[in-house]
Protein backbone atom coordinates (compact mmCIF):
# COMPACT_ATOMS: atom_id res chain seq x y z
CA UNK A 1 0.00 0.00 0.00
CA UNK A 2 2.61 2.18 0.74
CA UNK A 3 4.72 1.53 -2.56
CA UNK A 4 2.58 3.13 -4.37
CA UNK A 5 3.16 6.29 -2.91
CA UNK A 6 7.04 5.93 -3.04
CA UNK A 7 7.97 7.78 -6.14
CA UNK A 8 11.39 10.18 -4.20
CA UNK A 9 13.84 9.62 -1.68
CA UNK A 10 12.93 11.58 0.33
CA UNK A 11 9.26 11.35 1.30
CA UNK A 12 6.23 11.46 3.57
CA UNK A 13 3.39 8.98 3.22
CA UNK A 14 0.07 9.27 4.49
CA UNK A 15 -1.41 5.99 2.85
CA UNK A 16 -5.28 5.98 1.78
CA UNK A 17 -5.63 3.24 4.38
CA UNK A 18 -9.52 4.72 6.08
CA UNK A 19 -8.93 3.81 9.82
CA UNK A 20 -10.95 4.57 12.72
CA UNK A 21 -9.33 7.63 14.75
CA UNK A 22 -11.33 7.61 17.55
CA UNK A 23 -9.50 6.97 20.37
CA UNK A 24 -10.92 4.95 23.41
CA UNK A 25 -10.53 7.30 26.26
CA UNK A 26 -11.38 4.48 28.76
CA UNK A 27 -8.57 4.13 31.62
CA UNK A 28 -8.06 0.69 32.44
CA UNK A 29 -7.45 -0.53 35.90
CA UNK A 30 -4.02 -1.35 36.11
CA UNK A 31 -2.26 -2.85 39.30
CA UNK A 32 -0.55 0.10 41.49
CA UNK A 33 2.82 -0.31 40.39
CA UNK A 34 1.69 -0.09 36.49
CA UNK A 35 -0.24 3.49 37.32
CA UNK A 36 2.37 6.32 36.98
CA UNK A 37 1.26 9.91 37.71
CA UNK A 38 3.24 12.26 36.62
CA UNK A 39 6.25 10.07 36.63
CA UNK A 40 9.90 11.32 35.47
CA UNK A 41 12.49 8.70 34.83
CA UNK A 42 15.81 9.82 34.74
CA UNK A 43 17.40 5.93 34.85
CA UNK A 44 17.18 2.69 33.12
CA UNK A 45 16.12 1.09 36.26
CA UNK A 46 12.77 3.68 36.25
CA UNK A 47 12.38 2.95 32.18
CA UNK A 48 12.39 -0.84 33.48
CA UNK A 49 9.73 -0.69 35.40
CA UNK A 50 7.23 0.74 32.80
CA UNK A 51 8.60 -1.57 30.28
CA UNK A 52 7.12 -4.01 33.12
CA UNK A 53 4.08 -3.02 32.51
CA UNK A 54 1.72 -4.48 29.29
CA UNK A 55 -1.07 -1.81 30.06
CA UNK A 56 0.67 1.52 31.87
CA UNK A 57 -1.62 4.25 32.68
CA UNK A 58 -0.41 7.77 33.95
CA UNK A 59 1.89 10.81 32.06
CA UNK A 60 5.72 9.89 31.95
CA UNK A 61 8.54 11.81 31.05
CA UNK A 62 11.51 9.79 30.39
CA UNK A 63 14.68 12.69 30.03
CA UNK A 64 18.34 13.23 31.08
CA UNK A 65 21.51 11.99 30.08
CA UNK A 66 22.32 8.72 31.75
CA UNK A 67 20.56 6.46 28.89
CA UNK A 68 22.70 5.53 25.94
CA UNK A 69 19.33 3.58 24.64
CA UNK A 70 15.94 3.44 26.08
CA UNK A 71 14.09 0.18 26.23
CA UNK A 72 10.85 -0.03 26.88
CA UNK A 73 10.15 -3.32 25.02
CA UNK A 74 7.30 -5.21 27.24
CA UNK A 75 4.71 -1.85 27.35
CA UNK A 76 2.60 -2.62 24.80
CA UNK A 77 -0.42 -0.13 25.70
CA UNK A 78 -0.04 3.62 27.27
CA UNK A 79 -3.45 5.38 28.55
CA UNK A 80 -1.74 8.57 29.19
CA UNK A 81 1.50 10.20 27.77
CA UNK A 82 5.16 9.82 26.89
CA UNK A 83 7.39 13.11 26.22
CA UNK A 84 11.34 12.06 26.10
CA UNK A 85 13.07 15.18 26.82
CA UNK A 86 16.87 16.06 26.18
CA UNK A 87 17.89 12.67 26.87
CA UNK A 88 20.78 13.67 25.21
CA UNK A 89 22.76 10.79 25.19
CA UNK A 90 20.12 8.18 24.10
CA UNK A 91 21.02 7.19 20.56
CA UNK A 92 18.25 4.70 19.93
CA UNK A 93 14.58 3.77 21.54
CA UNK A 94 13.32 1.04 22.01
CA UNK A 95 9.64 0.44 22.15
CA UNK A 96 8.97 -2.49 19.55
CA UNK A 97 5.91 -3.95 21.69
CA UNK A 98 3.82 -0.31 21.93
CA UNK A 99 0.60 -0.46 20.02
CA UNK A 100 -0.99 2.79 21.52
CA UNK A 101 -0.62 5.47 23.77
CA UNK A 102 -3.92 7.48 23.93
CA UNK A 103 -2.68 10.92 24.45
CA UNK A 104 0.66 12.34 23.44
CA UNK A 105 3.99 10.40 22.57
CA UNK A 106 6.19 13.08 22.05
CA UNK A 107 10.20 13.19 21.69
CA UNK A 108 12.27 16.55 22.13
CA UNK A 109 15.70 17.60 21.79
CA UNK A 110 17.45 14.67 21.77
CA UNK A 111 20.31 15.58 20.07
CA UNK A 112 21.84 11.72 19.16
CA UNK A 113 18.76 10.09 18.79
CA UNK A 114 19.06 7.56 15.35
CA UNK A 115 17.17 5.33 15.62
CA UNK A 116 13.31 4.89 16.78
CA UNK A 117 11.57 1.64 17.13
CA UNK A 118 8.25 1.88 17.23
CA UNK A 119 7.56 -1.40 15.17
CA UNK A 120 3.47 -2.19 16.36
CA UNK A 121 2.77 1.39 16.72
CA UNK A 122 -0.81 2.28 15.02
CA UNK A 123 -2.98 4.38 17.21
CA UNK A 124 -1.66 7.88 19.26
CA UNK A 125 -3.62 10.92 19.98
CA UNK A 126 -0.50 12.75 18.65
CA UNK A 127 2.80 12.08 17.81
CA UNK A 128 5.50 14.90 17.98
CA UNK A 129 9.27 14.70 16.95
CA UNK A 130 11.15 17.56 17.69
CA UNK A 131 14.73 18.75 17.61
CA UNK A 132 16.21 15.60 16.63
CA UNK A 133 18.73 16.29 14.58
CA UNK A 134 20.21 12.83 14.09
CA UNK A 135 16.86 10.88 13.53
CA UNK A 136 16.89 9.06 10.23
CA UNK A 137 14.55 6.46 10.87
CA UNK A 138 10.94 7.31 12.39
CA UNK A 139 10.63 3.42 12.86
CA UNK A 140 7.11 3.36 12.02
CA UNK A 141 6.64 -0.06 10.41
CA UNK A 142 3.28 -0.93 11.10
CA UNK A 143 2.46 2.57 10.71
CA UNK A 144 0.06 5.01 12.53
CA UNK A 145 -3.61 4.84 11.01
CA UNK A 146 -5.52 6.79 14.00
CA UNK A 147 -3.96 9.79 15.27
CA UNK A 148 -5.07 13.50 15.79
CA UNK A 149 -2.20 15.68 15.58
CA UNK A 150 1.18 14.83 13.71
CA UNK A 151 4.12 17.75 14.38
CA UNK A 152 7.24 17.00 12.79
CA UNK A 153 9.94 19.61 13.07
CA UNK A 154 13.62 19.84 12.98
CA UNK A 155 14.94 16.00 12.25
CA UNK A 156 16.81 14.53 10.38
CA UNK A 157 14.34 12.95 8.79
CA UNK A 158 14.10 12.13 4.86
CA UNK A 159 10.92 10.18 4.89
CA UNK A 160 8.15 9.80 7.13
CA UNK A 161 6.81 6.27 5.91
CA UNK A 162 4.34 5.26 8.02
CA UNK A 163 2.31 7.86 8.89
CA UNK A 164 -0.91 6.70 7.41
CA UNK A 165 -3.79 8.51 8.73
CA UNK A 166 -6.44 9.80 6.12
CA UNK A 167 -8.30 12.92 8.49
CA UNK A 168 -6.21 14.84 11.33
CA UNK A 169 -7.26 17.93 13.16
CA UNK A 170 -3.04 19.20 12.58
CA UNK A 171 -0.46 18.00 10.21
CA UNK A 172 2.96 20.17 10.86
CA UNK A 173 5.83 19.44 8.81
CA UNK A 174 8.17 22.26 9.34
CA UNK A 175 12.55 22.66 9.57
CA UNK A 176 13.50 18.93 7.96
CA UNK A 177 16.11 20.00 5.84
CA UNK A 178 16.23 16.14 4.29
CA UNK A 179 12.19 16.12 3.44
CA UNK A 180 12.16 16.58 -0.72
CA UNK A 181 8.89 14.73 -0.95
CA UNK A 182 5.63 14.62 0.82
CA UNK A 183 3.44 12.76 -0.74
CA UNK A 184 0.24 11.64 1.22
CA UNK A 185 -2.91 10.00 1.31
CA UNK A 186 -4.66 12.27 3.73
CA UNK A 187 -7.97 13.11 2.53
CA UNK A 188 -9.26 15.36 5.44
CA UNK A 189 -7.52 17.67 7.95
CA UNK A 190 -9.97 19.47 9.86
CA UNK A 191 -7.88 22.43 11.30
CA UNK A 192 -4.93 23.24 10.12
CA UNK A 193 -1.80 21.84 7.43
CA UNK A 194 1.19 23.21 7.59
CA UNK A 195 4.46 22.44 5.44
CA UNK A 196 7.04 25.04 5.92
CA UNK A 197 10.83 25.13 5.26
CA UNK A 198 11.57 21.54 4.93
CA UNK A 199 14.03 21.42 1.65
CA UNK A 200 13.76 24.18 -0.20
CA UNK A 201 12.40 22.10 -3.51
CA UNK A 202 9.98 20.20 -1.54
CA UNK A 203 7.24 18.64 -3.66
CA UNK A 204 3.92 18.04 -2.02
CA UNK A 205 1.54 16.41 -3.09
CA UNK A 206 -1.81 16.19 -1.58
CA UNK A 207 -4.13 14.93 -4.12
CA UNK A 208 -6.65 13.00 -1.68
CA UNK A 209 -6.93 15.85 0.22
CA UNK A 210 -10.75 17.19 -0.04
CA UNK A 211 -10.99 19.69 2.66
CA UNK A 212 -9.04 21.24 4.87
CA UNK A 213 -9.59 24.70 7.54
CA UNK A 214 -6.00 26.40 7.47
CA UNK A 215 -3.77 25.71 5.20
CA UNK A 216 0.26 27.16 5.16
CA UNK A 217 2.87 26.04 2.76
CA UNK A 218 6.10 27.85 2.43
CA UNK A 219 9.33 27.20 0.84
CA UNK A 220 7.49 24.54 -1.43
CA UNK A 221 9.06 23.58 -4.77
CA UNK A 222 5.58 22.37 -6.29
CA UNK A 223 2.37 21.74 -4.77
CA UNK A 224 -0.46 19.46 -6.09
CA UNK A 225 -3.77 19.16 -4.92
CA UNK A 226 -6.10 17.68 -7.40
CA UNK A 227 -9.10 16.84 -4.69
CA UNK A 228 -9.14 19.86 -2.71
CA UNK A 229 -12.42 21.27 -2.81
CA UNK A 230 -13.19 23.31 0.20
CA UNK A 231 -11.18 25.39 2.67
CA UNK A 232 -12.98 26.58 5.63
CA UNK A 233 -10.23 28.64 6.37
CA UNK A 234 -7.27 30.57 5.36
CA UNK A 235 -4.84 29.54 2.50
CA UNK A 236 -1.37 30.81 2.12
CA UNK A 237 1.00 29.78 -0.32
CA UNK A 238 4.38 31.70 0.31
CA UNK A 239 8.26 32.49 0.53
CA UNK A 240 8.46 29.51 -2.25
CA UNK A 241 10.07 28.64 -5.35
CA UNK A 242 6.67 27.12 -6.87
CA UNK A 243 6.18 28.38 -10.53
CA UNK A 244 2.46 27.46 -10.78
CA UNK A 245 -0.71 27.51 -8.44
CA UNK A 246 -2.94 25.32 -9.78
CA UNK A 247 -6.18 23.92 -8.12
CA UNK A 248 -8.72 23.36 -10.24
CA UNK A 249 -11.29 21.88 -7.50
CA UNK A 250 -11.56 23.70 -5.38
CA UNK A 251 -15.05 26.03 -4.64
CA UNK A 252 -14.21 27.71 -1.76
CA UNK A 253 -12.14 29.71 0.73
CA UNK A 254 -13.73 30.45 3.91
CA UNK A 255 -11.31 32.98 4.99
CA UNK A 256 -7.70 34.93 3.18
CA UNK A 257 -5.97 33.61 0.64
CA UNK A 258 -2.20 35.14 0.28
CA UNK A 259 -0.20 34.41 -2.31
CA UNK A 260 2.94 36.39 -1.21
CA UNK A 261 7.01 36.24 -2.06
CA UNK A 262 7.03 33.42 -4.46
CA UNK A 263 9.68 34.66 -6.21
CA UNK A 264 9.61 31.63 -9.87
CA UNK A 265 5.73 31.80 -9.66
CA UNK A 266 4.43 32.73 -13.18
CA UNK A 267 1.00 30.94 -13.14
CA UNK A 268 -1.82 31.49 -10.75
CA UNK A 269 -4.92 28.79 -11.59
CA UNK A 270 -8.30 28.78 -9.33
CA UNK A 271 -10.63 27.88 -12.33
CA UNK A 272 -13.31 26.95 -10.15
CA UNK A 273 -13.26 29.17 -7.21
CA UNK A 274 -16.12 31.58 -6.72
CA UNK A 275 -16.10 33.29 -3.27
CA UNK A 276 -13.23 33.93 -0.86
CA UNK A 277 -14.39 34.93 2.71
CA UNK A 278 -11.43 36.97 3.54
CA UNK A 279 -9.36 38.95 2.06
CA UNK A 280 -7.27 38.31 -1.62
CA UNK A 281 -3.56 39.47 -1.49
CA UNK A 282 -1.32 38.70 -4.28
CA UNK A 283 1.95 40.31 -3.57
CA UNK A 284 5.81 40.48 -4.01
CA UNK A 285 5.85 37.09 -6.76
CA UNK A 286 9.08 39.06 -9.05
CA UNK A 287 8.09 36.66 -11.96
CA UNK A 288 4.29 36.93 -11.79
CA UNK A 289 2.80 39.42 -14.39
CA UNK A 290 -0.35 38.04 -14.88
CA UNK A 291 -3.19 37.74 -12.11
CA UNK A 292 -6.15 36.31 -14.60
CA UNK A 293 -6.63 32.68 -13.12
CA UNK A 294 -9.70 33.14 -10.95
CA UNK A 295 -12.24 33.10 -13.88
CA UNK A 296 -15.30 32.19 -12.16
CA UNK A 297 -14.52 34.46 -8.89
CA UNK A 298 -18.15 36.20 -7.78
CA UNK A 299 -16.99 37.54 -4.18
CA UNK A 300 -14.23 38.60 -1.74
CA UNK A 301 -15.63 39.26 1.63
CA UNK A 302 -12.24 41.24 2.99
CA UNK A 303 -10.03 43.36 1.23
CA UNK A 304 -8.74 43.08 -2.40
CA UNK A 305 -4.42 43.24 -2.17
CA UNK A 306 -2.04 43.19 -5.14
CA UNK A 307 0.97 44.71 -6.75
CA UNK A 308 3.56 43.57 -8.79
CA UNK A 309 4.61 44.47 -12.58
CA UNK A 310 1.26 42.98 -14.26
CA UNK A 311 0.48 43.04 -17.46
CA UNK A 312 -2.76 41.31 -17.50
CA UNK A 313 -4.87 40.37 -14.81
CA UNK A 314 -8.72 40.19 -15.05
CA UNK A 315 -11.44 39.28 -12.81
CA UNK A 316 -14.25 38.33 -14.85
CA UNK A 317 -16.59 36.92 -12.75
CA UNK A 318 -16.03 39.31 -9.63
CA UNK A 319 -18.94 41.51 -8.42
CA UNK A 320 -18.30 42.38 -4.85
CA UNK A 321 -15.43 42.78 -2.87
CA UNK A 322 -16.67 43.63 1.13
CA UNK A 323 -13.89 45.48 1.42
CA UNK A 324 -11.34 47.97 0.05
CA UNK A 325 -9.16 47.36 -3.44
CA UNK A 326 -5.69 48.31 -3.87
CA UNK A 327 -3.77 47.34 -7.07
CA UNK A 328 -0.24 48.72 -7.78
CA UNK A 329 1.42 47.43 -10.94
CA UNK A 330 4.05 48.72 -12.09
CA UNK A 331 3.61 46.76 -15.82
CA UNK A 332 1.16 47.29 -18.78
CA UNK A 333 -1.82 46.60 -16.98
CA UNK A 334 -4.78 49.15 -17.07
CA UNK A 335 -7.00 50.14 -14.07
CA UNK A 336 -9.68 50.90 -16.91
CA UNK A 337 -12.03 47.30 -15.40
CA UNK A 338 -11.10 47.86 -12.09
CA UNK A 339 -11.91 51.41 -11.95
CA UNK A 340 -15.14 50.78 -13.64
CA UNK A 341 -16.17 47.57 -10.82
CA UNK A 342 -15.46 50.68 -8.34
CA UNK A 343 -17.63 53.39 -9.95
CA UNK A 344 -20.27 50.50 -10.40
CA UNK A 345 -20.40 49.95 -6.73
CA UNK A 346 -19.17 46.21 -6.38
CA UNK A 347 -16.14 47.66 -4.05
CA UNK A 348 -17.86 48.23 -0.79
CA UNK A 349 -14.88 48.90 1.42
CA UNK A 350 -14.00 52.65 1.90
CA UNK A 351 -10.41 52.57 0.08
CA UNK A 352 -10.11 51.90 -3.63
CA UNK A 353 -6.95 52.47 -5.17
CA UNK A 354 -5.21 51.66 -8.56
CA UNK A 355 -2.26 52.33 -10.39
CA UNK A 356 -1.61 50.51 -13.74
CA UNK A 357 -0.33 52.26 -17.08
CA UNK A 358 -2.60 54.67 -16.81
CA UNK A 359 -3.09 57.09 -14.86
CA UNK A 360 -3.59 56.60 -10.83
CA UNK A 361 -7.16 56.10 -9.49
CA UNK A 362 -8.24 56.16 -5.71
CA UNK A 363 -11.43 56.96 -4.16
CA UNK A 364 -12.84 56.66 -0.30
CA UNK A 365 -16.33 56.67 0.66
CA UNK A 366 -15.63 58.94 3.95
CA UNK A 367 -13.60 60.98 1.30
CA UNK A 368 -15.25 61.53 -1.98
CA UNK A 369 -17.79 63.19 0.10
CA UNK A 370 -15.64 66.13 -0.12
CA UNK A 371 -14.27 65.26 -3.67
CA UNK A 372 -15.44 68.93 -4.69
CA UNK A 373 -13.18 70.44 -2.23
CA UNK A 374 -9.68 71.13 -2.92
CA UNK A 375 -6.54 68.97 -1.48
CA UNK A 376 -7.08 69.83 2.01
CA UNK A 377 -8.88 67.43 2.61
CA UNK A 378 -6.37 65.17 2.46
CA UNK A 379 -5.43 65.44 6.25
CA UNK A 380 -9.42 63.66 6.40
CA UNK A 381 -7.34 60.95 4.97
CA UNK A 382 -5.58 60.20 7.66
CA UNK A 383 -8.38 59.92 10.41
CA UNK A 384 -10.67 57.92 8.32
CA UNK A 385 -8.36 55.08 8.36
CA UNK A 386 -9.95 54.24 11.98
CA UNK A 387 -13.64 54.99 10.84
CA UNK A 388 -13.36 52.60 7.63
CA UNK A 389 -15.77 50.22 8.77
CA UNK A 390 -18.65 52.43 9.07
CA UNK A 391 -19.54 52.31 5.28
CA UNK A 392 -22.32 52.81 3.77
CA UNK A 393 -25.29 52.84 1.02
CA UNK A 394 -23.56 56.01 -0.96
CA UNK A 395 -20.95 54.21 -2.65
CA UNK A 396 -22.73 53.99 -5.81
CA UNK A 397 -22.86 57.72 -6.99
CA UNK A 398 -19.90 59.11 -4.52
CA UNK A 399 -17.52 57.12 -6.10
CA UNK A 400 -17.73 58.05 -9.62
CA UNK A 401 -14.59 58.35 -10.87
CA UNK A 402 -14.90 61.94 -12.44
CA UNK A 403 -16.35 63.02 -9.20
CA UNK A 404 -13.56 62.75 -6.81
CA UNK A 405 -10.89 63.34 -9.70
CA UNK A 406 -9.75 66.83 -7.73
CA UNK A 407 -9.33 65.00 -4.75
CA UNK A 408 -7.40 62.34 -6.06
CA UNK A 409 -5.19 64.32 -7.79
CA UNK A 410 -4.33 66.88 -5.02
CA UNK A 411 -3.81 63.66 -2.53
CA UNK A 412 -1.41 62.37 -4.99
CA UNK A 413 0.79 65.68 -4.99
CA UNK A 414 0.90 65.45 -1.78
CA UNK A 415 2.17 61.68 -1.34
CA UNK A 416 -0.53 60.71 0.87
CA UNK A 417 -1.15 57.36 0.63
CA UNK A 418 -5.26 56.21 -0.04
CA UNK A 419 -4.88 52.90 1.53
C1 LIG B 1 -7.88 -0.66 10.46
O1 LIG B 1 -7.75 -1.31 11.68
C2 LIG B 1 -8.02 -2.70 11.59
C3 LIG B 1 -8.07 -3.25 13.00
O2 LIG B 1 -7.05 -2.72 13.76
C4 LIG B 1 -6.94 -3.34 10.76
O3 LIG B 1 -7.12 -4.72 10.67
C5 LIG B 1 -7.01 -2.75 9.38
O4 LIG B 1 -5.98 -3.23 8.58
C6 LIG B 1 -6.95 -1.24 9.44
N1 LIG B 1 -7.33 -0.76 8.16
C7 LIG B 1 -6.52 -0.08 7.44
C8 LIG B 1 -7.07 0.31 6.14
O5 LIG B 1 -5.40 0.23 7.83
C1 LIG C 1 -14.14 3.05 15.57
O1 LIG C 1 -13.68 2.00 16.35
C2 LIG C 1 -14.48 1.74 17.48
C3 LIG C 1 -13.80 0.68 18.31
O2 LIG C 1 -13.25 -0.32 17.50
C4 LIG C 1 -15.86 1.31 17.00
O3 LIG C 1 -16.69 1.06 18.10
C5 LIG C 1 -16.45 2.44 16.18
O4 LIG C 1 -17.69 2.06 15.66
C6 LIG C 1 -15.53 2.81 15.05
N1 LIG C 1 -16.02 4.01 14.42
C7 LIG C 1 -16.04 4.17 13.12
C8 LIG C 1 -16.55 5.47 12.62
O5 LIG C 1 -15.66 3.29 12.34
C1 LIG D 1 15.55 20.71 26.95
O1 LIG D 1 16.74 21.45 27.06
C2 LIG D 1 16.63 22.75 26.53
C3 LIG D 1 18.01 23.40 26.54
O2 LIG D 1 18.70 23.06 27.69
C4 LIG D 1 15.62 23.52 27.36
O3 LIG D 1 15.48 24.82 26.86
C5 LIG D 1 14.29 22.81 27.27
O4 LIG D 1 13.35 23.45 28.07
C6 LIG D 1 14.40 21.38 27.68
N1 LIG D 1 13.15 20.73 27.31
C7 LIG D 1 12.44 20.07 28.18
C8 LIG D 1 11.13 19.59 27.68
O5 LIG D 1 12.81 19.85 29.33
C1 LIG E 1 -16.59 23.72 6.83
O1 LIG E 1 -17.76 24.46 7.08
C2 LIG E 1 -18.92 23.79 6.66
C3 LIG E 1 -20.06 24.75 6.80
O2 LIG E 1 -19.83 25.64 7.84
C4 LIG E 1 -19.09 22.54 7.49
O3 LIG E 1 -20.23 21.86 7.08
C5 LIG E 1 -17.91 21.66 7.28
O4 LIG E 1 -17.98 20.53 8.10
C6 LIG E 1 -16.63 22.41 7.59
N1 LIG E 1 -15.54 21.59 7.20
C7 LIG E 1 -14.49 21.43 7.97
C8 LIG E 1 -13.42 20.56 7.42
O5 LIG E 1 -14.35 21.99 9.04
C1 LIG F 1 -9.09 12.26 -6.14
O1 LIG F 1 -9.63 11.42 -5.13
C2 LIG F 1 -10.16 10.22 -5.62
C3 LIG F 1 -10.83 9.52 -4.50
O2 LIG F 1 -9.99 9.39 -3.42
C4 LIG F 1 -9.05 9.41 -6.24
O3 LIG F 1 -9.55 8.23 -6.78
C5 LIG F 1 -8.38 10.21 -7.33
O4 LIG F 1 -7.27 9.52 -7.82
C6 LIG F 1 -7.94 11.55 -6.80
N1 LIG F 1 -7.47 12.35 -7.90
C7 LIG F 1 -6.17 12.49 -8.12
C8 LIG F 1 -5.83 13.34 -9.30
O5 LIG F 1 -5.32 12.01 -7.41
C1 LIG G 1 3.12 44.58 -1.76
O1 LIG G 1 2.10 44.33 -0.81
C2 LIG G 1 2.55 43.79 0.41
C3 LIG G 1 1.33 43.47 1.25
O2 LIG G 1 0.45 44.52 1.30
C4 LIG G 1 3.48 44.75 1.09
O3 LIG G 1 3.94 44.20 2.29
C5 LIG G 1 4.64 45.02 0.18
O4 LIG G 1 5.50 45.96 0.76
C6 LIG G 1 4.17 45.50 -1.18
N1 LIG G 1 5.31 45.53 -2.06
C7 LIG G 1 5.61 46.59 -2.76
C8 LIG G 1 6.80 46.46 -3.65
O5 LIG G 1 4.98 47.63 -2.67
C1 LIG H 1 -1.53 39.62 -21.96
O1 LIG H 1 -1.76 40.83 -22.62
C2 LIG H 1 -1.17 40.90 -23.87
C3 LIG H 1 -1.31 42.29 -24.40
O2 LIG H 1 -2.41 42.94 -23.83
C4 LIG H 1 -1.81 39.87 -24.77
O3 LIG H 1 -1.23 39.90 -26.05
C5 LIG H 1 -1.58 38.52 -24.16
O4 LIG H 1 -2.26 37.53 -24.89
C6 LIG H 1 -2.07 38.46 -22.74
N1 LIG H 1 -1.64 37.26 -22.15
C7 LIG H 1 -2.48 36.50 -21.52
C8 LIG H 1 -1.89 35.26 -20.90
O5 LIG H 1 -3.65 36.74 -21.40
Amino acid sequence: MLKSFVIGSGLISLALAANNSTLTTATPDVKSACSFDDFTATASADVASIAACPTAVGEIIIEGDSFGSIELNGLEQLYGSLEVNNATKAVTFNAATLQLVSGELAFSGNTVLQTLNLAQLTTVGSLSLKALPALENAGLTSGITSADAIVVSDTGLSTLEGINVVKLKTLDINNNGNIELIDSGLQQVTDSLSISYNSDQVDVKLDQLTSVKDMVLQSIGSISLANLTSTNGSLSFSSSSIEKIEISSLKSIGNSLTINKNSDLTEIEFSKLTSIGGALQISDNDDLSSFSGFPELKTVGGSVNINGSFDNGTFESLDRVSGGFNLRSSGDLSCEEFNELNSDGDIKGDKYYCSGADKETSSSSAKSRSSEETSSSSDDSESDESSSSSKSSDSGASKSVGGILGFILGAAALGVSLY
